[in-house]
């Protein structure tokens, strides 16, 4: 049996077992004694009776160890020309000075603290800040606008808001302050202190009652030490695009999560203690939160923080600089990344410059690695690419190419196999397994290992409706796939209302809320249609209502300016479309699906349900001639 299956059955055959062992590889206040026990919900929760601090683990263990001179995160930021390098030591030093800083604040353990803050170190030391503590960050990605940032705001509860001043894009200074003000105020919850680090390139007016500046409460603070955690207790929510308008809070408890995020780093990156790791994603969104923040750390290595982007910053060899510079060991990206910098530098010639020596793997997830992107890195870097899934929801990857087990022969379109402790399986709509290539709900078996969710924030329904009820003893993880005749699993897309624009997670319900509610709109779809460099971008059509007399390129504006100015720069709404009616079942629901299919000029099966098929040519006429 090889390294890989060996590991795999023995995760599947005793799970308790199996992860109470991995837990040894982490510094516990006082160990586990028990794998698993159910919550009052039925749910299993990892290591109920262990005791932690996962801010111990991602600093002060390694300081204790004697590595508080090794690097710990290195930020490396072109928008801004800054470079700086933390020590673990230095980075202690500074986390449990924000910890104090809030502490000063009045937080307390279980307190929300929410987090929307540009990719600067202060975003990882507030969110460390928060661990050390044991209070619940919530980060926001900079990207999303106020409406956005209000609805997080509500739902969490923060005590504390902490932000900059501002984020630096492409090109443009962001102020963020505004944006904030403007959530707080059309939030019912109120933060009790807006925090704000000030930034030189734009500073904030402090003008609110609430608003109180980092730099001059950090001067102030004592530091704060780690406090023992139950290993259940929440580290992080961190809100996701769900089917609709509403986004979900995923809940990361500390204990699992650590466990998780230290396996992940020998098991699927392969990673030596003191290598350079570099996500190249945002703190916003959970790869940032795993692989930016928590497991480079927890592992002891050397994480780099790039406030930048892969191309025009200053150029496609972004990437390959900071490869260089900083000896990185794994790159880790979505393929948009490396389709952005193929668009720029087709030949590669800005690789050619750089000294990629040390660059071991390139991993990407977030979105499906389409084929020729895979063959463009693997043809122009001559290193291993690897495709891996996972979700918000699990924090870490389902299916990989274990490479710290043993590399399994790659197949092009497919993120190799399922990670042990996940029991992949496909269902189909009857609840059945599948035979091998035939496409179903990819599910996974429960219990699910270690850092996946245990609930939805405050909302457990949440959690069982959307997840667990479909099929009995199954976490569906809404994308379509199929394991092949090798138990290779293949990721087909979202069958949901879920789409993925630039490697981003978003919702098309959420898109459709705001454009339905214009008030030429009398009824609207929002689909997702492929595009060559962000994978998908988001496409509305609508039916204007009776009487209705407007431009249709006034009306696109109108509706692009609303998704922009309510969810945010991110959801690349660009395209409204009119159309005299939309495809639907005779129940009357949008057949999204096959418009998205006549969109992206796929083959598709008029569905026998269909209220009337010529509706379908009508669309493929608006669509093609648009
Ligand atoms: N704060 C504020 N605005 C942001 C933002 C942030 N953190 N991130 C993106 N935006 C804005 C952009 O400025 C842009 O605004 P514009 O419409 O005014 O130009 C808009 O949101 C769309 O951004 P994006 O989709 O990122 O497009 P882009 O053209 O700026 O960059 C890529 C394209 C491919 C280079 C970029 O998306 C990228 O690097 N993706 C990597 C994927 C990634 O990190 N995924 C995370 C999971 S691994
Ligand atoms: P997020 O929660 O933002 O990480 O998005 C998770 C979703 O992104 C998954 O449900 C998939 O639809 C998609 N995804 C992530 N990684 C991959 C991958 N390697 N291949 C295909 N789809 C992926």
């Amino acid at each position: 049996m090889s390294a890989y299956e060996n590991e795999y059955r023995m995760a599947q055959s005793s799970p308790e077992q199996y992860w109470l062992e991995q837990a040894k590889q982490i510094d516990w206040f006082s160990a586990p004694t028990q794998g698993i026990r159910l919550d009052e919900n039925g749910i299993e929760r990892w290591f109920p009776d262990g005791e932690m601090n996962t801010a111990w683990l991602a600093l002060d263990y390694h300081c204790q160890q004697g590595r508080g001179a090794h690097q710990a995160l290195i930020y490396d930021s072109p928008v801004t020309g800054q470079k700086h390098v933390y020590t673990y030591q230095q980075l202690k030093d500074e986390v449990a000075l924000v910890a104090g800083m809030l502490t000063d604040l009045g937080v307390e353990k279980g307190d929300r603290v929410v987090i929307y803050m540009p990719m600067i170190p202060q975003a990882v030391m507030a969110m460390l800040a928060c661990a050390r503590i044991g209070a619940i960050h919530s980060v926001v990605f900079g990207g999303f606008a106020p409406n956005e940032l209000s609805v997080r705001i509500e739902d969490a509860e923060p005590k504390v808001l902490l932000t900059a001043s501002c984020g630096i894009e492409i090109n443009k200074v962001l102020p963020y302050k505004p944006l904030v003000d403007k959530a707080v105020m059309d939030s019912r919850w109120k933060p009790e202190q807006v925090v704000v680090f000030q930034r030189p390139q734009c500073p904030a007016e402090l003008d609110q009652p609430r608003d109180v500046d980092w730099q001059q409460l950090v001067a102030k603070a004592s530091p704060q030490d780690c406090v023992p955690l139950n290993a259940t207790d929440p580290l992080y929510i961190l809100y996701t695009s769900g089917t609709t308008g509403k986004p979900k809070g995923v809940v990361r408890d500390n204990g699992g999560h650590a466990v998780a995020m230290k396996y992940s780093m020998s098991t699927i990156y392969n990673m030596p203690q003191n290598g350079v790791f570099w996500a190249a994603s945002d703190v916003g969104w959970v790869v940032g939160h795993s692989y930016i923040v928590y497991a480079p750390l927890i592992h002891g290595c050397t994480s780099i923080l790039f406030e930048g982007k892969p191309v025009k910053t200053p150029d496609p060899g972004a990437f390959w600089r900071v490869c260089e510079e900083y000896k990185v060991n794994v790159l880790f990206s979505a393929p948009t990344a490396f389709r952005a910098i193929k668009k720029e530098d087709p030949q590669g010639l800005c690789l050619d410059v750089y000294d990629l020596s040390t660059l071991e793997t390139i991993f990407m997830a977030g979105e499906r690695l389409d084929p020729p992107t895979l063959e463009w890195v693997q043809s122009n870097t001559h290193k291993p690419v690897i495709d891996h899934w996972w979700q918000t929801e699990t924090g870490w990857a389902i299916s990989a190419n274990p490479i710290g087990l043993e590399t399994l022969p790659v197949k092009a379109g497919s993120s190799t196999k399922p990670v042990p402790g996940y029991q992949v399986e496909i269902l189909t709509e009857a609840g059945e397994v599948a035979a091998p290539n035939q496409q179903g709900f990819v599910a996974i078996k429960r219990p699910l290992p270690p850092s996946c969710l245990p609930t939805v924030w405050r909302n457990h329904d949440r959690f069982q409706s959307g997840y667990l009820s479909q099929f009995p003893g199954y976490y569906v993880s809404g994308d379509g796939g199929y394991l092949d005749q090798d138990g290779y699993l293949f990721i087909m897309g979202r069958i949901d209302d879920v789409i993925n624009v630039a490697g981003h997670r978003l919702s098309t319900g959420e898109m459709e809320e705001v454009v339905g509610a214009h008030p030429a709109v009398a009824e609207c779809a929002v689909i997702g249609i492929h595009d060559e460099l962000k994978g998908q971008l988001p496409l509305g059509l609508v039916v204007l209502k009776d009487g209705v007399d407007v431009e249709a390129l006034q009306l696109e504006g109108e509706l692009v300016g609303k998704v922009r100015e309510e969810i945010g720069a991110v959801a690349c709404f660009k395209h409204a479309l009119v159309v005299d009616r939309l495809p639907k079942t005779r129940s009357g629901k949008i057949l999204r699906r096959v418009i998205r299919q006549i969109a992206d000029g796929e083959e598709y099966v008029v569905p026998s349900t269909i209220d009337d098929p010529s509706s379908l040519s009508e669309i493929e006429k608006a669509l093609h001639s648009s």
